[in-house]
This record gives structure tokens, sequence and C-alpha cells, in this order.
């Protein structure tokens, strides 16, 4: 597929994602009206919508001829409103501080640090909520060689764990930790940066995957791969963001440039430099790929997100 064909069809697979999304959003009524209103706010402001897209996919490839959208639909909106979340918490002034957001101003700047708080919270549990949805009036599956024969509950497991402690929460929470750090011990910065960057990014990209996979009929084996890839692809993405972070513009962006520097993160741009982590992502996203042609899905549209995220600039 040509670069342009396949930017196109991008697109209309986030839109796609956004319609899926938008069936799963709350309608803005009563005493609670407000909270909903910021979280709908935040939710539509315009996203990549990279992580629903992902998960569809990975659906596709694993169901085949038994592919049944309504399975997955679920949690790909849960997915997005889990990562929405991130995004909010992100911004507020106790965390990143930034005013833009998906090219708006951030929730917390239209609707007050402790709405765009409650508003993360809400999409948090919006998202367990569509997903256990999901879960309980899907078709039902095959039976899973995991730790549960049971695809919905693998998956949902999966998707806990992989925002929490274990994974996008403790990816956040080393992430500040680390902000003006006085660690002069370059090899235990290489550590740690290696963990904020699998957790606090790579693990909703590995989850994406891996929901797809699980609801789609992957064996174990398979999900693990689709784990690898995911670690592969979301690092690559968190080094492109700290790279764009520095290169790109907030027009571009839609979110401020600068906002690593002016918190005193570490990055992989401040502790290897711009080409090693241009060099890197490369590296990296060519790992994943070689993993999904293993899967044999070397020719799928997966393939060519993977790289395109190398040389994506938003
Ligand atoms: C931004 O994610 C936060 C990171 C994990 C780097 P995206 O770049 O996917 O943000 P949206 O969803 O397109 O706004
Ligand atoms: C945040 O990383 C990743 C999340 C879990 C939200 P960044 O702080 O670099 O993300 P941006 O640059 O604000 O989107
Ligand atoms: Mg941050
Ligand atoms: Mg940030
Ligand atoms: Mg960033």
């Amino acid at each position: 597929m040509g670069k342009d064909t396949f930017e196109k069809e991008l697109l209309e697979r986030a839109s796609h994602a956004e319609d899926i999304l938008k069936r799963y959003m709350p309608s803005e009524e009563g005493y609670a009206a407000t909270v909903i209103e910021a979280m709908n706010y935040s939710l539509l402001a315009g996203g990549k919508r990279l992580r629903p897209v992902m998960m569809l996919e990975a659906y596709r490839l694993f169901a085949g001829a038994d592919c049944d959208e309504n399975v997955v639909a679920p949690f790909a909106a849960a997915m997005e409103m889990v990562h929405t979340y991130s995004l909010v918490h992100d911004d507020l002034p106790a965390m990143d501080n930034d005013e833009y957001r998906r090219g708006r101003k951030t929730t917390h700047a239209v609707y007050g640090a402790g709405m765009a708080t409650l508003a993360g919270d809400g999409l948090l549990n919006l998202a367990f909520e569509t997903a256990i949805m999901g879960a309980s009036s899907g078709k039902e599956l095959s039976a899973y060689d995991g730790d549960t024969t049971n695809r919905y509950i693998a998956a949902l497991n999966v998707f806990a764990k992989k925002a929490g402690i274990c994974g996008m929460i403790g990816g956040q929470c080393a992430d500040i930790m680390s902000e003006n750090s006085s660690e002069s011990d370059t090899e235990k910065m290489k550590d740690v940066l290696h963990y904020i960057d699998e957790n606090k990014t790579g693990a909703l990209i590995e989850a994406s995957l891996m929901v797809g996979a699980i609801l789609g009929g992957a064996t174990k084996t398979q999900v693990d791969l689709m784990e690898k890839a995911g670690s592969n692809v979301g690092i690559a993405f968190q080094i492109q963001d700290d790279i764009l972070d520095i290169v790109s513009t907030s027009e571009e962006l839609g979110k401020p440039v600068g906002s690593d520097e002016k918190n005193n993160k570490m990055t992989y741009v401040s502790l290897y430099g711009m080409e090693q982590s241009r060099n890197r992502v490369k590296e990296l996203s060519i790992e994943a790929e070689n993993i999904l042609a293993g899967l044999g899905f070397e020719d799928s549209f997966l393939k060519g997100l993977f790289e395109y995220l190398i040389y994506r600039k938003k």
C-alpha cells in the first residue's frame, strides 16, 4: 500500500473508531451533567484513535471469517476512554501542567482542576462499565488456553492490569519521580527510562493488541507475541513523542512543545541524544514488524501502521 493510500485508510479507520466511541458516550444530563460534559469534551477533542484502530485490526486478523465487530467494539471504546483519562490527568497542573491537548484547551483549563480530575476518574470507570457490558452481552467465543478459558475475562484482565500499577499508572509514577532527579548512575537511569516508556505508553498499546487478539481467537503464545510487538511499538511511540516535543510545533501536534524540558523530564532524547533516539525508533519498529511477519501478518494494515509510526509527525 502506498503512503497516500495508507494515510487515507488510517483516517477512515480512525473515523470508524470514533463512531464506535460515540455509541458508548454518556448523555449530559442530571446533576452530574458538568462532569459528563467534561468527559465528552476530552473524548471528542479529536485524537488519532490509534489504540482502538490497533485493537480492531488485531481482532480482525485473528478472527478471520468469524469476524463480528460487536465483540470487540465495546473494548475498543473502553481503551480510548482509558487513554483519554490518562491524558486529562497527565495535563493537570499537578502533573505536566499543560494548557493544550488535541488542538484545544486542556480539560482543566476549561472546567477547572477539580472537574478535570473527576472527568478522568469518570472516564476510567466508564471504560470498565463499557468493557464489562460488552463482555457480558457478547456472543460466545471459543475456549482460550491461558489462565482462564473465558476470552472475555482474559481480555478484561489484560485491560485492567495494563492500565494499572503494573502498567500505565506505574509508568506515570516513575515518570514523575524522574523529574529533577539527582540520580547520577547512568545505567540506573537507563533502566528507569526503559520502565517509564514500556509502562506509561507501551502498556496501553500492548493491551490494545492483546485484547484484540484474545477476542479474535488467538492462542496464548500468539497473544504473548502481540504483547512483545506492542511493547516495541509502544516504546518507539514514546521515543518519537519525546523527539516531537523538541522538533515539532504546537500547531502540528495540537499540544505544547517543550513540555519535557519545562518539567525537567528524563526522556530518551535527554539521555541518549537525538540521533540515537531516531535510530532506536526505527530498530524497535522493525523488530515489531518482524514479529508480525512471524505471525503471518506481513501484508497487514497493522504492519503498515507500525511502519507509519516511525515517520509520524504528530
Ligand atoms: C499521547 O498519545 C500520549 C502518549 C502516550 C505519547 P497520542 O499521541 O496517541 O495522543 P492522541 O490520542 O492522538 O491525542
Ligand atoms: C504521557 O507521556 C503518557 C501518558 C500515560 C499520558 P507524555 O507526558 O510525554 O505525553 P504528552 O506528550 O503529554 O502527550
Ligand atoms: Mg507526562
Ligand atoms: Mg504530558
Ligand atoms: Mg510527551
